[in-house]
Parts: C-alpha cells; structure tokens; sequence
C-alpha cells in the first residue's frame, strides 16, 4: 500500500482510539468554554473562573495532540521493513 499521510494517521491513531476519542470531546468541552464567555462578556467583566476555564480542557487539548503528532510522524518498525 501507498504511505500516504492520511494513510499512515489511520494506520497509526484509528478514528476509535481512546486518545482520539478523548481529543474528540474534550475539544467539544473546550468550544463549550469559550462560547461561556462570549455569553458572559454580554452582562460586563466575567468571573474570573468563567474566564480561565478554557485553559484545562486546553491544556488536554495539547498534551493529547501532541502525543498524535509524534505519534503520527515518528518511524515506526513496520515502516522499516522492506
Ligand atoms: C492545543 C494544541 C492541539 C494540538 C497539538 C492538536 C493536535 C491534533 C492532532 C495531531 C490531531 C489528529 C489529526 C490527524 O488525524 O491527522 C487532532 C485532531 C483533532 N483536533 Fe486537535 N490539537 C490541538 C488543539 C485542538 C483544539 C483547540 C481543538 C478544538 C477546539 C481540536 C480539535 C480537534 C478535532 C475535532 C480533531 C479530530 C478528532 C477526530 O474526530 O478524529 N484540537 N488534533
């Protein structure tokens, strides 16, 4: 088969994968958090936990995409064979 990026990422991360799934809808949470405070700013200054609540699910934002990414790109055993 052709190593084509899109190939490799399937082969690599299925579309189950836990780590997938869990940047899936912790990306969901992490919108959830910003259109919060988008609302908030309509009635004056948010509370300040209104205002930093994006960063956790942000931070699991990084952490897992950046375990994709090297995980997507890094050689791999099957790749070195012949
Ligand atoms: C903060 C740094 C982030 C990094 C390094 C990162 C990295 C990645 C990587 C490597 C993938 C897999 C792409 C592929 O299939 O080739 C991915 C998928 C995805 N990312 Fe992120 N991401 C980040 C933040 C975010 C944010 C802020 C959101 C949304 C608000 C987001 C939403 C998604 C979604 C929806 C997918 C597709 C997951 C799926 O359904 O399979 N990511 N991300």
């Amino acid at each position: 088969m052709i190593s084509t990026p899109q190939t490799r990422t399937a082969a690599r991360i299925p579309l189950a994968s836990p780590i997938r799934t869990f940047h899936r809808w912790v990306s969901m949470l992490f919108v959830a958090t910003v259109a919060a405070n988008f609302m908030a700013m309509a009635f004056g200054t948010p509370l300040p936990w209104v205002t930093y609540s994006p960063l956790p699910p942000l931070f699991l934002l990084l952490g897992t995409g950046i375990y994709m990414l090297v995980k997507c790109y890094s050689p791999s055993r099957e790749r070195s064979q012949p």
